[in-house]
């Protein structure tokens, strides 16, 4: 990373950023933010983008995304700084880190957008969405709360799907998606010509 980032990183981290540690998630954001507002998980959110429009259309909640790549993790931070947004908090944490913190009903909703795609067979194993996460989901999912991927790579949505309606505890809904912004991924998926699917399922 460059020097400039590395200063953003700590400048903006210390602010916005969240270091999660083993406690209860719950307990975590009362201490980043002081309230309790309903939670919203952002699941490896690159620049930000997505994560701000996110943040602007649920003003009374808070939003936490997350991401493990340091440059983007600046990327977002600087995002969320620039719209002046108190109600995100950026973690440098593996979703799945997060989700072992959550206690059950902890999540408003949960969010891939775009998550790595891992096309070639041999990596499919690599992939962040598996049966262990969305079982893992689908416990801390509070009732009537939702579960959004998006994707553009036709048999990991097909793979999601399947795990979706395999759980009980989850329904999936027809229909248009939860409105989101194209991110920088999908703009780049369309350009090699493979247009998003969108699943959707709600927590019985
Ligand atoms: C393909 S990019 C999509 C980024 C953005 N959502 C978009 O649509 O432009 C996937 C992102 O997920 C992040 N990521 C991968 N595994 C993750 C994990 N276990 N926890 C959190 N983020 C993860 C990657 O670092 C990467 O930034």
């Amino acid at each position: 990373m460059t020097e400039g980032k590395r200063r953003d990183l700590a400048r903006l981290g210390a602010r916005l950023g969240l270091v999660l540690d083993a406690r209860p998630l719950d307990d975590q954001l009362a201490d980043a933010f002081g309230d309790g507002a309903p939670t919203l998980l952002d699941v490896g959110v690159g620049s930000g983008e997505a994560t701000v429009a996110w943040a602007r259309d649920h003003p009374d909640h808070h939003v936490l995304a997350v991401e493990l790549h340091r440059p983007s993790i600046v990327a977002a931070l600087r995002a969320v700084d620039e719209a002046g947004l108190a109600t995100v908090r950026v973690a440098d944490a593996d979703a799945r880190a997060v989700l072992d913190v959550a206690a059950p009903g902890d999540l408003a909703q949960l969010r891939l957008l775009f998550p790595d795609p891992w096309p070639k067979r041999r990596h499919h194993h690599r992939r962040l969405v598996d049966a262990a996460f969305v079982a893992r989901a689908a416990e801390v999912l509070a009732s009537g709360a939702t579960f959004h991927l998006a994707t553009d790579w036709p048999d990991y949505a097909a793979a999601v799907r399947a795990l979706l309606e395999a759980d009980d505890r989850l329904a999936l809904v027809d229909g248009p998606p939860p409105s989101r912004p194209v991110t920088a991924y999908e703009r780049a998926g369309v350009a090699a010509g493979r247009a998003a699917t969108d699943l959707v399922a709600v927590r019985r």
